[in-house]
């Protein structure tokens, strides 16, 4: 029998790590649902948010073995408690703080986020478990992932806000909105050899091997 991974995002985001699933396990079943007509997640509450997200993730849990939270916002708002109302595993993703203070050579990362990631205790708890003395700059991406989920994003929106942090003295930044994967190159081309970029998608594969072998 094939095994059935259910991806879940608010829009466009989780599509490129469902890509990227699909590409590791390609004997499984993916199903990506997403809530598009309620994007963007990331200036939602988490109460707002758990009430948009309980229904869709009640019946995608009935179809799958395991389910992906492809969603910053999400898994740092509500993971502990949607894991204690479903029955099937998830996996999240949540920004790459560790492995950035761990990477930067000059003692300063930028975390690309949504507002509500960024104001949720999960961030902070990150931030203050792994990058004490780590100085993290948080440029305004509030408006990136409706920009993108509408194609309306373009280098010069992406520009000024990377630049500044590369100025600042950023060698690493997170992206912690999978919407942002979609302008990794963009992010990269700006940044140029001043700073990596980080996304989580290999992670989320190796997690998922790992999930799955629990099964
Ligand atoms: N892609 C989501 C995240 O990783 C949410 C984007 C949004 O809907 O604002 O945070």
């Amino acid at each position: 029998m094939k095994i059935k991974i259910g991806v879940f995002d608010s829009g466009v985001g989780g599509e490129s790590v469902a890509n990227a699933i699909t590409k590791a396990f390609p004997g499984s079943e993916v199903l990506y649902v997403s809530d598009s007509k309620n994007i963007p997640y990331g200036n939602k509450s988490p109460e707002k948010l758990h009430e948009l997200v309980l229904p869709i993730l009640n019946k995608l849990s009935k179809q799958c073995d395991v389910i992906v939270i492809a969603c910053n916002t999400v898994t740092t708002t509500l993971i502990s408690r949607l894991r204690t109302e479903l029955t099937v595993p998830l996996v999240g993703i949540e920004p790459m703080v560790k492995p950035a203070a761990a990477l930067t050579k000059s003692g300063v990362i930028a975390v690309c986020a949504t507002p509500t990631t960024l104001s949720s205790n999960r961030y902070h708890e990150l931030k203050k478990t792994y990058a004490e003395g780590v100085t993290v700059i948080e440029p305004d991406c509030s408006d990136w992932s409706y920009l993108i989920e509408s194609k309306q994003i373009d280098r010069s929106h992406v520009q000024d806000r990377i630049e500044k942090a590369c100025q600042a003295g950023a060698d690493v930044i997170v992206l912690a909105c999978t919407h942002y994967h979609w302008i990794e190159d963009i992010i990269k081309e700006v940044a140029d050899d001043r700073a990596m970029v980080i996304q989580p998608e290999e992670a989320v594969v190796q997690r998922l091997k790992h999930v799955l072998t629990d099964l």
